[in-house]
């Protein structure tokens, strides 16, 4: 095999309450890569559509992930990638994850899998480095392992994939602005107090137990973020009637899609979601706000062939 057409999937980072910790991969929205071995050795972007993004090989992210990935093998070859992006940059779905993590999966399949799902994570997350200044995790980590991903540690990196309950649906809306992840994080505090950090732990704990045990009351009680959404909301225009909305629709929670602006919603059963989906938009027509919105299954796989 020396050539690979591949989906590589969008991601909501934090989900409120995991910032830079947690993140869930989607099913519907997402990228399409194709990956071929090429006699040259390293990495080079020989296509990129839909987005203006750079093609050189050390400013583009997907190149960066390839390379990290790359300089760990001993082969006498490289790879030619082409990249059809859906997932706008800075919309806060994870659009660099998407080509980073791509990248370095369809390169493992393509060389019989020496590494493993979690073994790919740090590769891809040179892209992220590239991308937004900080080497996070929670977009990179769903997009290969797939379905919810805990990173219980950075050093040393230690990723948990957690449960998934099967009625469990996403909406995401993208109101089309952009909000660059880099200038999200600089309105971000270093410290926080003790009182909020006790808030966010006991939310976190309760989103996980929620996930393993379905418990859908408990997942919406817990999607709640003391921290960072306070801090970020300001950016994103009417994101406090989105969500409210939403919530009163039946969404069982709702907040800042990783650093937004897109807004994301989870909701029991597709019915509610694509409800949810409706109200979100006719906030956002209210407000002449136009937006992008997507509803989909979690995807409990990641990355896979097309
Ligand atoms: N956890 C990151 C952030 C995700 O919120 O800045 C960015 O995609």
């Amino acid at each position: 095999m020396n050539e690979l057409r591949i989906f590589a999937p969008a991601t909501i980072a934090n989900v409120s309450c995991g910032f830079d910790a947690l993140g869930l991969c989607l099913d519907t929205v997402g990228d399409e890569m194709v990956i071929r071995k090429t006699d040259e050795k390293g990495i080079k972007i020989s296509k990129l559509v839909g987005q203006d993004l750079p093609v050189e090989t050390e400013k583009n992210v997907a190149g960066v992930a390839g390379m990290a990935m790359l300089n760990k093998l001993h082969i006498s070859h490289g790879f030619e990638i082409e990249i059809y992006k859906n997932i706008k940059a800075g919309s806060g779905i994870g659009s660099s994850a998407a080509s980073s993590a791509g990248t370095v999966w369809a390169m493992n399949e393509l060389l019989g899998k020496p590494f493993s799902a979690k073994e790919l994570v740090p590769f891809a997350m040179q892209g992220e480095k590239l991308a937004s200044g900080t080497a996070h995790a929670d977009n990179v980590a769903p997009a290969l392992i797939g379905g919810f991903t805990l990173v219980r540690s950075y050093k040393p990196l230690d990723i948990i994939k957690i449960p998934t309950p099967d009625e469990l649906y996403a909406t995401v809306i993208h109101p089309q602005i952009e909000v660059k992840t880099s200038d999200s994080r600089s309105v971000l505090k270093e410290n926080i107090t003790l009182k909020k950090s006790i808030i966010q732990t006991g939310n976190l704990g309760g989103l996980i137990s929620g996930l393993y045990t379905s418990d859908y009351n408990l997942i919406g009680r817990s999607l709640h973020d003391e921290i960072v959404e306070p801090l970020r909301s300001i950016l994103i225009p009417g994101f406090n009637e989105v969500k409210e909305n939403a919530i009163e629709c039946g969404a069982l929670g709702a907040g800042i899609s990783g650093s937004g602006p897109s807004i994301f919603a989870l909701s029991k059963g597709e019915k509610m979601a694509e409800n949810v989906a409706y109200v979100m938009s006719e906030t956002f027509k209210k407000l002449n706000i136009d937006y992008d919105v997507h509803v989909s299954k979690i995807n409990t796989n990641g990355c896979r062939i097309i």
